[in-house]
């Protein structure tokens, strides 16, 4: 049989992206993105998102259409992002995939925004591809919302959480850190850029959550043991910077910047290597849009490497929210024969 043509729709923040995939082969991938006209107010204003949705969703299929040298009537399935993220954002494009799903007769899939982050590595573009999920799998997801390791037994119902942050996420971290630097907005390419100049040993910022008492031993796991925590790395930022403002020296940016950037992916590296290991994951997909940072991508390879942990990065492009992803996971949902959505389906703001 065929592997299922799979067209995707994502509008969960500020990127409108439509991809299509024919099993995990990606045909197209086109994001048009609003995040010009957020800049301005720091953050995301979801009023905004919603009206770029509406405004960007019909030229960016037709761009993914003729791309990918598809019709509508080919595709096999329609797979939409129907949470998490922001609610009128997913409402325009779940509108939108419902349309189309009624007009050209196709079945419908809403997608968990969060597996299709970790499913857009099964795709033909990732480095050290896999047709299709091997035993003991893992995933760790690094966002602007969520950071997280995952067991992931399979990407149509079988996801379980290993540890997770108890505050800020990563891309949080990286968002509100670039801030207090004067990095603007988003913060996690503007700090990875500034870092390229900086010292990573310039300042010793704190390891949330590494202490023993959270930790405990492999034998008699702490709570926290694989968890993080990146609100006192933020505040240890503010303190440094503080201090030269009040003794009215410069502030030495680009060291804060790699410095900062070196606690985050040390100990996001370094737990999540560890969290494998002692739950016989052997493989780890790397997923969201902090996977598009260039030092975690190099000090996870290298850490994966020397604990013989098989390691797959999508490319950077397909790191941020995009099309495709949701489509690549809706390719494994209908190979697995999974139920359509009904074209009911609600938008879930705050889907787990
Ligand atoms: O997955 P994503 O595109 O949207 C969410 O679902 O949250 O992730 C966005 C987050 C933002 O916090 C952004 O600052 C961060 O990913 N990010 C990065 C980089 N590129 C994007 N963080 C660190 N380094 C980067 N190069
Ligand atoms: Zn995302």
């Amino acid at each position: 049989k065929a592997e299922p043509l799979v067209l995707g729709i994502e509008s969960s923040c500020d990127e409108t992206g439509v991809g299509i995939v024919r099993g995990t082969r990606l045909l197209a991938n086109e994001v048009a993105s609003s995040m010009e006209e957020h800049v301005r107010f720091g953050g995301v204003i979801p009023e905004i998102a919603a009206r770029g949705h509406l405004e960007a969703f019909t030229p960016t299929l037709r761009r993914a259409l003729d791309t990918a040298g598809v019709s509508l009537d080919e595709v096999d399935a329609i797979a939409v992002t129907s949470g998490p993220g922001l609610a009128g954002a997913l409402m325009v494009g779940l509108s939108a995939a419902k349309g189309l799903a009624m007009a050209a007769d196709k079945p419908l899939y809403g997608i968990n925004h969060l597996v299709a982050h970790v499913a857009v590595g099964l795709l033909d573009t990732a480095e050290g591809q896999v047709q299709s999920l091997p035993p003991n799998t893992g995933a760790l997801l690094v966002s602007g919302g969520h950071t997280e390791i995952l067991r992931v037994g399979s990407l149509t119902d079988d996801v379980q959480l290993l540890g997770s942050t108890i505050d800020d996420a990563a891309g949080e971290a990286y968002d509100k850190t670039a801030r207090l630097l004067g990095l603007g907005y988003p913060g996690g390419p503007a700090i990875d850029a500034a870092a390229v100049d900086g010292d990573p040993k310039a300042f010793r910022f704190p390891r949330g959550l590494t202490m023993p008492k959270f930790e405990g031993s492999a034998e008699n796991p702490g709570k926290h043991r694989h968890n993080w925590s990146f609100s006192g790395l933020k505040t240890a930022v503010a303190r440094a910077v503080e201090q030269f403002e009040k003794a009215g020296q410069p502030v030495p940016v680009a060291d804060i910047a790699a410095s900062f950037q070196e606690a985050v992916v040390d100990v996001l590296t370094s737990k999540a290597v560890r969290a494998c290991q002692e739950h016989g994951i052997t493989t780890l997909l790397l997923g969201g849009g902090v996977a598009a940072n260039r030092r975690l991508r190099q000090l996870l390879g290298d850490r994966c490497a020397s604990a013989g942990i098989e390691l797959i990065i999508p490319p950077v492009k397909l790191c941020t929210d995009n099309g495709a992803m949701v489509a690549a996971l809706g390719a494994q949902l209908v190979a697995a024969g999974a139920s359509p959505s009904s074209l009911g389906i609600p938008a879930d703001s705050s889907l787990p």
